[in-house]
């Protein structure tokens, strides 16, 4: 008899031992969680169902708590758990959030595990914060993701010429800074940044095609040697194959997915939600089959 109460945690950390990842996908608009779970459900694979801060300002989530109750009304265990996604400290607009209570009330909502993202504060201070909601969520029972280095893209300013980026390495997350950051914040996952960036979010942006991406695969091997916690891979929208199925044998168990669902949703959307609703369940087949090559692996998170 499978037991499917296991914990989030112990589901990330199976995931990493076996090389399996999870992906979680983000859920801007309500009823695109109907097709995630439908394509989740259809392949036996296991997927979290995200939502992030912005999801709610900047487009029609709602609020964590209309995520709750939909994900209530489709969940199965055996596939899926609540993960919140993004609660900034700095939002990608400059503004000092209150990560505390929101974070605070995602516990009392049911969320499964919560991210705290310190990454655009100094290290020390991402330190305090991160350490914070590491014992707010641990006293709760649930795990928490925090993030360090530069996961660029949501911001609304023009982001800097992504081969310069790659090439220089600005803002990848430091090996040793990572080993310090885990210690000391007693964080479960960690969202690294080795070439990943975010699909735009900006109202002008969002609609554009997003940069095939490429991983810093040497770099991420340091990390993964210098802390022996489940790594987390934001921007998962574009990032070329080969690089994806190196990083998920080198500690990434967790990858995010937005964009990816997100435009074929909202180019339909005002057709009909319906129609938009199958052409995201086209997308997840195509991401779980081909992209991720992860169908069936409910089975083996068990
Ligand atoms: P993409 O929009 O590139 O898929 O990134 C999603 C993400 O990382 C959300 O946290």
């Amino acid at each position: 008899m499978i037991e499917y109460k296991h914990s989030t945690d112990m589901l990330v950390n199976k995931a990493r031992e076996k090389g399996i990842v999870i992906p979680g996908f983000n859920i801007p608009y309500l009823p695109m969680m109907e097709p995630v779970m439908r394509a989740l459900h259809d392949t036996d694979t296991f997927g979290m169902i995200m939502v992030a801060r912005l999801e709610w300002i900047k487009f029609k989530s709602g609020s964590m708590k209309s995520i709750r109750d939909e994900y209530e009304k489709l969940k199965d265990r055996r596939f899926t758990r609540l993960h919140l996604d993004h609660v900034p400290v700095i939002d990608e607009d400059n503004l000092h959030t209150n990560f505390e209570r929101i974070i605070a009330e995602a516990i009392d909502l049911g969320y499964d595990s919560v991210m705290i993202d310190g990454s655009r504060l100094s290290l020390a201070d991402n330190i305090e914060a991160t350490r914070k909601i590491a014992l707010l969520a641990h006293n709760a029972g649930i795990p928490i993701e925090a993030e360090l280095g530069a996961v660029m893209g949501h911001e609304s300013g023009p982001l800097p010429p992504y081969e310069e980026l790659f090439a220089s390495g600005k803002g990848f997350t430091s090996p040793e800074e990572a080993k310090r950051f885990v210690e000391e914040t007693q964080t479960d996952w960690l969202s690294v940044a080795i070439g990943n960036i975010h699909g735009a979010i900006s109202a002008v942006t969002r609609t554009e095609k997003k940069i095939e991406a490429r991983l810093a695969i040497p770099h991420l091997k340091l990390i993964n040697e210098s802390v022996n916690i489940p790594l987390v891979l934001h921007g998962g929208t574009g990032i070329a194959k080969e690089y994806l199925m190196q990083s998920f044998k080198q500690g990434i168990a967790k990858i995010n997915i937005a964009t990816a669902i997100r435009q074929p949703y909202e180019k339909l959307m005002n057709d009909s939600v319906s129609t938009a609703q199958e052409a995201v369940y086209r997308e997840m087949l195509d991401l779980i089959n081909n992209q991720l090559e992860i169908a069936g692996s409910a089975n083996r998170i068990f």
